[in-house]
């Protein structure tokens, strides 16, 4: 890479590929540092590619052995060959070719391609990690039928999985044996797994709808092999619940899951034997806190659901990424939504989507849920494709309804299974099974940046008339400096001033009220609804479950966020009143803290609060997130030039003068809570959450008192969530209770990986001062290492990332820290280095001096000299305009 700027690949240049692969026979020959590969591909022309003379084929890292066509020895002469491609000369209408790389799996610290794991060998293939493997078309419209012959020393790797079903196996000379699998679907390259190791086996079956009965099998380390319950029952969850709700059935007879300790991302959807980050599957109540329960029911989920959408129809090239992944996204939170609460699910989603997505949206690296165009695929594996591109999908759902919605989704499915295709053609299925037009609608995918809509209202009491006028615009992102209006349905409804019933909504022209709850379709730059027989002055309730992903300005009161905060008929929104009474106030209190003025308590806010305390009929886990503060990085939004010393210092200072004000009502609602004996289910985990919440703001007051009940909570707990609970009240306090408490935990939990994970981050986002010195000490820590991504993410990327105020100190010794990591992890790992960047891409949202020393430190990154890819284009992107 050195040397020469990358190439940037455009959608607009897709062509389809000049040669069809029907099948690949792959024979490896597994070892540590020199592993052999041997692939047959059966190759013929694409009748509808390009006439071209050559076969390009992609590789990287390989070491080519031999190559043959036809079964001939091809020479020098035959092909050309380059770091990254083999290119074979003249080649025939249709011939087999035969190809042998060898591959260091051990010298693999990308974790792309074929690498070791904990000693056990596993693949990740998506997006370009076949190529690490041999040569071959790798894209995902290149689709074929694989079998893969997997050989190993036998005592080492008792256990040798690919994708499919095994056809054969037997003993070989040297204590070596094979295992032959063979996959019946057709599928791109990106989708093929490969696993060898000793690990031990979790089983269980489903039979599906038809009747068929499928083993699932669950592989992880041996001394994990109690902690496989939870990811087992989710997995049964998820294959019940996508027959029911989108009528998919599973298709192989065999189900594999294998967790690993290195993995860049969450979890890879390989057909039939899906890998993961060990931390998307191991849980039990004593190490896994309530949440990671809830994320590894839906990262299993996330990972079945592809097996339709994503496997049997998979995308056309990379740019339809969301195709699979936002689609996949919104079956996951409907998933969970079903398991758990709705409303406490959609909180916490919206609540990630304003954390991760909107800046995005508002950076460099801003982009359409289908990108134009890329430098390095793995960097548009983002919240804007996933995320944001789920939101479009719940658009759709919301706009045609659930019935409409599933007859497109089964259109789609069955139109497109075993292809490779577009988000068009998606929203061409849903078009065609509603009868409706959205041609409109598809802004969505090829416009970038969040929308800001604002709301303007008027009241006629004589005429008994109410006029809600919407306006909407879109901020420019790089590369997109105009924007047009979308199709956004906003759920509303009103909700009677006097009395706070909701009221009937009838649009003028229409014969009779349809109820109090409905969409608007809300597409032009600027529109007025006018609502007639309205018979008191209504407050309405807009964007009711955050029906579309936009930034509202609504312009209420702060009496009239409390007002909807008590009234409003949807829990979102009545959630939502809270959070945005809440910013207001902190913003007021950062303005105060900018200009020198002391702190006050606001009285509305305080009183809301201590109401929502008292409520014994809402649900406990949607009090709990009632209760929460907005979160410093949606604040920093919602300001012009983010200051993360004063945002600090205003939601602390809230968060503080809150608890001394409800300080008995905390204290009882802690007691009562407290006496639950432990249990999993929803319910608990609800419960849990509100008594944690409420230890939350007790430990802010940080006297003898309430460190001593923080204190006892930990010693006490017998499940995570209340141990890490006390733990993160005790670590942002400068007191002995907590070194004793580190100590212990880690005392505790010192052989167990996961778990130190937790308590690295926990470390990393302390708010004390010396924080950053403490997580270069720890990086020095003999269970720390700067190649496992996990470790990497849990001590740095929380610093960086879930830090701020320690983040930003404004000397810059963060700024400085993080660019040192990249320059490191560049060489190592880029995928992980350029997302680790992020933090230091927003530095145009700072001030003068914060905006120099973070772009002092990306200048010093893209001068560093090698930079991958991955680096290169977060660094090139960040400095530019
Ligand atoms: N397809 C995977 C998912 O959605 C994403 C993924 C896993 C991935 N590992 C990766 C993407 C490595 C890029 C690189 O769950
Ligand atoms: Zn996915």
């Amino acid at each position: 890479m050195a040397g020469d700027t990358p190439q940037t690949i455009h959608l607009k240049d897709y062509t389809p590929p000049p040669f069809l692969i029907e099948q690949v026979d792959l024979r490896f020959q597994l070892d540590e540092t020199a592993t052999k590969v041997h692939s047959t591909l059966v190759v013929r022309r694409n009748p509808a590619g390009q006439p071209v003379a050559h076969l390009r084929l992609d590789g990287q890292a390989l070491r080519l052995l031999a190559v043959a066509l036809d079964g001939h020895d091809l020479g020098p002469n035959d092909y050309r060959l380059d770091d990254e491609s083999l290119t074979l000369l003249d080649v025939p209408d249709a011939f087999t070719l035969e190809v042998d790389t060898e591959i260091n799996p051990k010298g693999n610290t990308a974790l792309e391609g074929l690498y070791l794991s904990s000693g056990n060998f596993c693949t990740q293939c998506e997006a370009e990690g076949f190529r690490r493997i041999t040569y071959y078309l790798d894209r995902p419209d290149a689709m074929a039928r694989f079998t893969t012959r997997v050989e190993a020393d036998k005592a080492r790797y008792p256990l040798l999985l690919s994708n499919g079903n095994p056809v054969a196996s037997g003993e070989l000379e040297n204590g070596r044996h094979f295992v032959t699998w063979e996959d019946p679907f057709p599928k791109p390259c990106y989708l093929f797994a490969l696993v060898a190791g000793d690990l031990a086996l979790h089983e269980d079956t489903f039979t599906t709808m038809s009747g068929r009965e499928v083993a699932l099998r669950l592989y992880v380390e041996h001394r994990n092999i109690d902690q496989c319950a939870h990811a087992m029952r989710s997995l049964k969850r998820a294959m019940k619940w996508d027959e029911e709700t989108f009528g998919r059935e599973y298709d192989l007879d065999i189900y594999m899951i294998v967790a690993v300790s290195d993995f860049n991302m969450g979890a890879m959807e390989n057909k039939g034997l899906n890998v993961f980050n060990a931390k998307y599957v191991l849980a039990r109540p004593e190490t896994a806190t309530d949440h990671e329960y809830q994320w590894i029911e839906g990262v299993i989920g996330h990972e079945y659901f592809h097996n339709w959408s994503g496997n049997r129809v998979t995308c056309r090239d990379w740019f339809q990424l969301s195709l699979k992944e936002g689609f996949t996204v919104f079956r996951d939170q409907e998933f969970s939504a079903d398991m758990g609460s709705r409303a406490v699910k959609r909180i916490q989603d919206v609540r990630d989507l304003r954390a991760r997505q909107f800046p995005e949206d508002g950076g460099p690296m801003a982009h359409p849920v289908r990108p134009e165009s890329y430098i390095e695929i793995n960097n548009f594996y983002t919240a804007t494709v996933y995320e944001k591109g789920a939101e479009v999908v719940r658009m759709l759902h919301t706009l045609l309804g659930g019935e409409a919605f599933r007859k497109g989704s089964d259109l789609y499915f069955e139109r497109h299974d075993g292809q490779a295709v577009t988000v068009e053609d998606f929203v061409a299925a849903m078009e065609r099974a509603s009868g409706r037009d959205l041609a409109s609608f598809r802004r969505w995918y090829s416009q970038a940046g969040t929308p800001v809509v604002s709301a303007e209202r008027h009241y006629d009491a004589a005429a008994q008339r109410f006029t809600l006028t919407l306006r909407q615009h879109t901020p420019p992102t790089p590369g997109q400096p105009e924007k047009g209006p979308l199709v956004i349905p906003l759920a509303m409804g009103l909700i009677g001033a006097d009395d706070g019933r909701p009221l009937p909504l009838q649009l003028e022209g229409e014969a009779a009220p349809v109820g109090d709850h409905r969409v608007l379709e809300f597409s032009a730059a600027e529109q007025t609804f006018t609502f007639v027989g309205v018979t008191q002055a209504p407050i309405p309730s807009l964007l009711r479950g955050f029906s579309a992903p936009v930034k509202l300005e609504a312009g209420y009161s702060d009496p009239e966020l409390a007002f909807l905060m008590a009234f409003d008929g949807d829990e979102f929104n009545r959630w939502e009143a809270g959070q945005q009474l809440a910013a207001k106030v902190i913003l007021g209190l950062v303005a105060d803290h900018q200009a020198g003025r002391s702190l006050g308590l606001d009285e509305t806010l305080s009183t809301a609060f201590g109401e929502l305390l008292a409520d014994r009929e809402v649900d406990p886990a949607l009090l709990a997130e009632a209760l929460a503060l907005p979160d410093e990085g949606y604040l920093a939004e919602l300001m012009t030039v983010v200051d993360p010393d004063a945002l600090f210092a205003a939601r602390q200072h809230l968060r503080r003068t809150l608890a001394a004000a409800h300080r008995e009502r905390l204290t009882a609602l802690y007691r009562e809570l407290s006496g639950d004996a432990f249990s999993i289910e929803g319910e608990a985990m609800g419960r849990r959450a509100l008594k944690n919440v409420a230890l939350g703001y007790l430990g802010e007051l940080a006297d003898e008192e309430t460190v001593a009940l923080c204190a006892a909570q930990f010693r006490r707990a017998d499940n995570m969530t209340d141990s890490m609970a006390a733990l993160r009240a005790l670590s942002h306090l400068d007191r002995p209770e907590r070194e004793v408490a580190l100590a212990a935990f880690y005392e505790r939990w010192q052989e167990d990986p996961l778990v130190l994970d937790k308590w690295f981050s926990l470390q990393a986002v302390s708010r004390l001062p010396g924080t950053l010195d403490e997580v270069k000490r720890l990086m020095g820590h003999p269970a720390f290492s700067i190649r496992n991504p996990n470790k990497v993410r849990s001590l740095i990327g929380a610093f960086c990332a879930a830090n701020p105020v320690r983040f930003h100190a404004a000397a810059g010794e963060g700024y400085r820290f993080l660019a040192d990591r990249v320059i490191e992890l560049n060489a190592l790992n880029p995928q992980v280095a350029a997302r680790l960047l992020t933090p230091l891409t927003r530095w145009r949202r700072f001030d003068a001096a914060r905006q120099g020393k973070m772009r002092d430190e990306l200048m010093r990154i893209r001068d560093s000299g090698g930079l991958a890819k991955d680096v290169y284009e977060v660094v090139s992107k960040s400095l530019e305009g």
